[in-house]
């Protein structure tokens, strides 16, 4: 295993102990979380943990249900103990990018319906400015995409339509969606970017996350630093 993977699996092990027996918890989507939902898996096996949880993608509910978590809806539980996800890039005050796996949208749902966000990473994902180097998911309606990403080009930012990795065309969200990577180059204000973002009819998320995430366990080559808001 590589160092990284290492340390995405000691972050994600670590944030799992964050969860109680009774929790309702939000289940993020990507490599990192796919650690953490086989460990609550293993603890519901193995401890008798009795948790609900609410997946933020297909691919996270497959997999929550290939490890035995039972699952439930915003519909039941509307509002959830604990989320755990992951992240694209992390700043000092925990505001973060995501959505370079596609499911912004749903996570942000989830993580807003959570009383506390916790972010898995490993330390390649800290930085010093939100943008750089990184660009910003945003989920656009396809029936507006010429629209949304003039807009887009007029606010300063660069954006880049999705394709899939094998090339047949565009990237396609679990909501029916497509995905534009923005370069907006260092976000300065990226609260007010977020806002601006969301006036753009057409916008249905971006990946921009202000205030949400209250803790981050973030491994590094030798350990987990746990940085918190
Ligand atoms: C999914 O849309 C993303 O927000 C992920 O949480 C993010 O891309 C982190 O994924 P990895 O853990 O695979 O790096």
């Amino acid at each position: 295993m590589s160092w990284r993977e290492d340390a995405k699996k000691r972050a994600a092990l670590e944030a799992v102990k964050n969860i109680e027996d009774g929790f309702v918890i939000g289940l993020g989507s990507g490599s990192t979380v796919a650690y953490a939902i086989s460990e609550i898996g293993r603890r519901i096996k193995e401890e008798n943990l009795r948790i609900l949880g609410v997946p933020t993608s297909y691919k996270t509910f497959l997999l929550a249900v290939e490890c035995g978590i039972p699952l439930t809806t915003l519909n039941e539980h509307p509002e959830l103990d604990l989320d755990i996800d992951g992240a694209d890039q992390v700043d000092k005050e925990l505001n973060l990018i995501k959505g370079m796996g596609g499911a912004l949208t749903r996570e942000k749902i989830v993580a807003s319906a959570s009383k506390a966000l916790i972010i898995i990473v490993d330390e390649t994902k800290l930085t010093t400015s939100l943008g750089k180097d990184q660009p910003l998911p945003v989920e656009v309606l396809p029936f507006a995409l010429p629209l949304v990403m003039d807009k887009i080009k007029r606010m300063g930012g660069k954006p880049k339509l999705r394709e899939r990795k094998d090339g047949s065309g565009p990237y396609v969200t679990d909501n029916g969606n497509f995905i534009l990577d923005v370069d907006f180059d260092i976000i300065k204000e990226p609260r007010s970017l977020d806002a601006d973002l969301k006036r753009i009819p057409g916008v249905i998320e971006t990946g921009l996350f202000i205030g949400m995430a209250e803790k981050a366990y973030v491994g590094t080559k030798t350990d987990v630093k746990i940085l918190k808001k």
